[in-house]
């Protein structure tokens, strides 16, 4: 099946109101686990993998892996670089096939975050690829160092939209990467009032941890790309223990994969837009 663009499949779950798990991987049973779960349940992924990840995945290895299993796959299936944070990884990730990035200038003054991302808009046009940004601050960068949460101003969101006329727009309201300390306390409040005003599709990043009720409030509420890395690589690890030989533990590691995906294309629905 050819690649899907997430402009599409973000518009897509948008009309349907579910939202497409964007899983993160950073080996072949990873990718193998969560392109077999998508299969399993006939619903569209996004494969992401982050920049902060390609020491111990280089892009020139993984990104071909993970094309050549999204368009073997029969579902469609996005591959996305994650937290893209310089322009010529970016330019990488584009030029060897990806069909969207994020540029993360969250942590940039509101202007500089938007002249940036105009610039990775102008980088992707030609590829047709979509492109996704961020405003506010998630706690904790996706490579697990503490950074202070920040939740988006409606004000930044409506601003940001209007002048980025980016594919789509990850939100802090109160989300972390990795493991949640005590219970997270999304802002619904704030998510409701940028939904109010703004039309992009919105992501959730951070999304182990939260529970199955607030995936569904978020979803109502306007985020229709929802980011798994932490639970994944967590039951991964935790599958690779005490195996008898390298080929049992990669068929674990895939297993696990595999079942975390399916709990969660089962929570975002996504099978509806198939
Ligand atoms: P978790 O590691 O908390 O699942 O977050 C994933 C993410 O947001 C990747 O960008």
């Amino acid at each position: 099946m050819p690649l899907a663009n997430m402009r599409d499949l973000l518009s897509q779950a948008k009309e349907k109101g579910c939202a497409v798990g964007a899983f993160s991987v950073s080996s072949l049973d990873m990718i193998g686990g969560v392109i077999a779960a998508a299969e399993e349940k006939n619903a569209p992924v996004i494969l992401q993998v982050a920049q902060c990840r390609l020491p111990s995945s280089p892009l020139h290895l993984i990104g071909p892996a993970m094309l050549s299993a999204a368009k073997a796959a029969c579902v469609p299936v996005a591959v996305h670089l994650d937290h893209g944070l310089t322009l010529p990884c970016i330019r990488d990730a584009l030029e060897m096939g990806f069909t969207s990035v994020m540029i993360d200038g969250s942590s940039l003054p509101m202007e500089e975050n938007i002249a940036l991302t105009r610039q990775v808009m102008a980088l992707a046009s030609p590829f047709h690829a979509a492109v996704e940004a961020e405003i506010g601050r998630v706690g904790k960068t996706e490579s697990g160092q503490d950074a202070p949460a920040q939740c988006a101003s409606p004000e930044d969101a409506i601003l940001f939209a209007k002048e980025s006329h980016v594919d789509a727009l990850a939100v802090a309201i109160g989300n972390a990467h990795g493991v949640y300390s005590g219970a997270p306390r999304l802002h619904f409040d704030i998510l409701e009032e940028i939904r109010k005003y703004c039309a992009v599709p919105l992501v959730l990043h951070g999304g182990t941890g939260i529970s199955e009720e607030d995936f569904r409030r978020c979803i109502a509420l306007g985020m229709h790309k929802i980011n798994i890395a932490t639970a994944t690589f967590q039951a991964v690890c935790h599958a690779a223990q005490g195996a008898s030989d390298y080929f049992a533990m990669s068929g674990s590691m895939t297993r696990a994969a595999k079942e975390v995906a399916l709990r969660h294309i089962d929570i975002f629905n996504s099978a509806v837009l198939l």
